[in-house]
């Protein structure tokens, strides 16, 4: 067992400072990636390569302060995989925008730069210069605002060309270039890539898989996953459970599963995920095997960020939920959420990094993205320990070479401890 003082540096996982991100397709190798495991042939998977680095099987062990008490909780070291992700949009605006934006991060919020002031705040204050700026650059900016935090304002991420806003604003020219080029779009895109590479290899291996999306919002990157693997006559039974508050998004959703023509695989659940005992999506309703009960993957792809460890006394999502009454933190919601994952399955999750991410000072002060808790790996593998997940569970950690986001997939164990 390791000491807790002797986890990893944050320079064990940083992506190094002499490599530029910042051209075209975002691409640097983290000190993770010393071994290749090559490019994967399948269609839709080319633009993707994951190199990955197998450490020893070792036990973290951390002093947790779980739902009031402070029993020590273990989990296996993970394996880091540095994930290579060749944006589709990114372009030759890329180095004239990164240094537009450090403009703008050199002037703060209101002067002052600091990363931390920003994380409480829920609303945008358009009165902060560095953010009236990024308004003459971006002409249509402010209408995206109106979007934000709600996942309707991804949709112009998930696809720049559409070259509108989902509630019909047409964007200028100079907008959607930066919706190409902005790190957290990049990074946006290229967690959804893990998403989707870790969804085919489960397919690849399970055959038909039942997935459920907590916080889903217009679940673009599941839905087109699911889609691809409904082609497939070896997961053609397959089946995906939309779970989330924001009832445009579930819409926007079923919108897209429609497009797909997947709506008969496709179950919309409106349902608050934060509960304190679990969260309410009967997994026996959507597969059931020789016994076992659960989902075969459970993802959570972009929630995670809005949470703070502990369970908050009120929740707050602008313009989705704003409840008075005892809310989970992140330990909680990933606790409930790996309760919902059968044996041998898997749980998905991202959240921002902090280290790693070169603009994020932009993101936190001057677009000001409410709530927002960005986190090292490290504080995340803290966060999955106390959790309570199993001891013997294999945690993987996907690192995109942009550096915005990680991505972590926890394997439940087939036998049970
Ligand atoms: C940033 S979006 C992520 C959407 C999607 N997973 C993706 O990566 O594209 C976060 C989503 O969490 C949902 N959400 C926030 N609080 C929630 C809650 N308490 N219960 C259910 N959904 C919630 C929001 O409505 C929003 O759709």
């Amino acid at each position: 067992m390791l000491e807790p003082t002797a986890l990893m540096t944050p320079e064990d996982y940083a992506v190094p400072a002499e490599n530029d991100l910042r051209h075209e397709g975002a691409v640097a190798p983290s000190k993770h990636a010393s071994t290749s495991s090559g490019t994967d042939r399948t269609p839709g998977r080319r633009a993707v390569r994951v190199m990955e680095r197998r450490y020893p099987v070792r036990t973290l062990q951390r002093a947790t302060a779980t739902r009031g008490d402070t029993a020590a909780a273990s989990i296996r070291a993970p394996r880091y995989h540095r994930f290579e992700h060749t944006d589709r949009w990114a372009d030759s605006h890329k180095a004239r925008i990164d240094a537009r934006i450090r403009q703008l991060t050199a002037m703060g919020y209101h002067g002052d730069a600091s990363r931390n002031l920003t994380r409480p705040r829920t609303v945008i204050d358009l009165t902060n210069p560095a953010t009236q700026e990024l308004g003459k650059t971006m002409p249509t900016i402010a209408q995206w605002f109106k979007l934000i935090p709600r996942a309707v304002a991804l949709d112009i991420i998930y696809d720049p060309e559409k070259g509108r806003l989902c509630n019909g604003v047409v964007l200028d020219e100079e907008s959607i270039r930066w919706f190409k080029n902005i790190d957290d779009a990049i990074g946006i895109r290229s967690r959804a890539a893990v998403l989707r590479q870790l969804l085919q290899q489960e397919a690849d291996n399970a055959g038909c898989l039942a997935v459920a999306s907590l916080a889903c919002g217009a679940a673009q990157p599941v839905l087109e996953t699911m889609a691809e693997l409904l082609r497939d006559v070896r997961s053609a039974d397959s089946s995906v459970t939309l779970v989330d508050l924001d009832r445009e998004s579930l819409a926007m959703a079923a919108g897209l599963a429609d497009k797909h023509g997947i709506t008969d695989r496709v179950t919309t659940v409106t349902r608050n995920i934060l509960g304190l005992n679990g969260i309410d999506v009967d997994p026996r309703s959507h597969h059931q095997t020789s016994g076992r009960v659960g989902y075969d993957v459970v993802e959570a792809l972009g929630f995670l960020e809005y949470l703070p460890p502990q369970n908050q006394e009120s929740y707050t999502y602008n313009g989705v939920v704003d409840e008075r009454r005892s809310r989970a933190g992140a330990i909680v919601f990933l606790k409930n959420a790996y309760d919902l994952v059968k044996p041998g399955g898997l749980l998905i999750f991202g959240n921002m990094l902090d280290e790693t991410h070169k603009q994020l000072e932009f993101t936190l002060n001057t677009v000001q993205w409410p709530h927002i808790q960005p986190r090292s790996i490290d504080k995340m593998l803290q966060i999955i320990a106390a959790a309570g997940v199993d001891p013997t569970a294999e945690v993987d950690v996907y690192c995109p070479t942009d550096g915005v986001y990680a991505v972590y997939a926890i394997r439940k164990p087939c036998v049970q401890e």
